[in-house]
């Protein structure tokens, strides 16, 4: 039950199951995502994401478990869950015959939305559509394309918004220009499920992300704690001449000039350099290197072997 204090969740995805045939693609994915947050769905190809998404807007039902959006439940009152979400999918979708604006027009209609010029006008300003409004969608390079997507999955105004990978196969710019308009959504109020291949961005955008791996989350977490509690920091001592040879049990490497180890990510330099008892006027030079999103991910696939 929802206490007073506490805010129905954005997403609730509960002991949610996905069978194809004998593919049992997710197998039993629970989490939620907060209100105004921007959660990343992380996971190699396969791991289930696409499965995940395609439930929560009634592409495909669930085999067993349920989803909500803002507490309404998706299989039982799937028109008003609607309402509520936006759905930006994988696949570029082509409408060749039609305009930019007709096709927002349109979608905007579906949502019950006729007079919606302000707002269709705004997404075609804030997405630089404006000056191809009235271009046909088979007119438009790939970029532009995936923009449009990211107005049609807005123009009703959705608390919610789910982007599958929508990144994958775009340019640095548009990709930068994307994420800013994540976070100006997020500023907005609106809350954010994102899947994406690019870990660094995750890393970046994502206050929270889980891993996702052959259908079951193996990790989730605020980003930083994650990467914090999964990986260590690479600490490189360069001398300004010859050493003796260290011993410490985070070493991992050393040679003449420097010394590299492995901490755990509590760990401070302060503690390792008393610990080996250097003379500080020897060092030349401290280099850190911090683990990041990436590193942990690896280390999460690695322990499923
Ligand atoms: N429509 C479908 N019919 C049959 N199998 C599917 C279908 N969609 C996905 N799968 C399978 O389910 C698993 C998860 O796929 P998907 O959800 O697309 O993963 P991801 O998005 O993480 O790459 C894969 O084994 C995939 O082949
Ligand atoms: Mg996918």
């Amino acid at each position: 039950m929802q206490s007073a204090f506490q805010p129905v969740a954005a997403l609730r995805v509960n002991d949610l199951k996905k069978d194809y045939g004998k593919n049992q693609a997710v197998k039993g994915v629970t989490f939620s995502v907060k209100p105004g947050e921007v959660f990343g769905l992380l996971g190699p190809n396969g791991a289930g994401k696409t499965s995940i998404i395609s439930i929560i807007v009634t592409l495909e039902p669930a085999t067993s478990g349920c989803v909500e959006i803002f507490g309404v439940d998706v299989a039982q009152q799937s028109r008003l869950a609607k309402t509520k979400v936006g759905w930006v999918p994988q696949e570029i979708i082509n409408h060749g015959y039609f305009t930019v604006e007709e096709i927002l027009k349109f979608i905007s209609g579906f949502h019950g939305r006729r007079k919606n010029k302000d707002r269709i006008d705004y997404l075609l300003h804030r997405l630089s559509l404006w000056n191809h409004r009235n271009k046909k969608v088979k007119e438009l390079s790939g970029g532009m394309k995936r923009r449009l997507m990211i107005g049609k999955a807005l123009v009703h105004e959705p608390k919610l918004l789910l982007l599958d990978e929508p990144t994958a196969g775009v340019d640095l710019e548009l990709r930068l220009s994307l994420w800013k308009f994540v976070e100006d959504l997020k500023k907005e109020g609106v809350s954010i499920l994102l899947t994406t291949h690019y870990l660094e961005e995750a890393e970046n955008i994502c206050d929270r992300v889980a891993v996702l791996h052959h259908g079951e989350l193996k990790k989730i977490g605020p980003t930083q704690e994650l990467v914090q509690s999964l990986t260590s920091r690479m600490i490189r001592l360069h001398f300004k001449r010859e050493i003796r040879p260290l011993k410490h049990p985070y070493l991992t490497l050393q040679n003449q000039m420097m010394a590299e180890f492995s901490l755990p990510s509590a760990t401070g330099i302060g503690e390792l350099l008393n610990d080996l008892q250097l003379d500080l006027r020897m060092l030349n030079d401290i280099q850190i290197i911090e683990g990041n999103l990436e590193d942990a991910f690896r280390f999460i696939l690695e322990q499923q072997k």
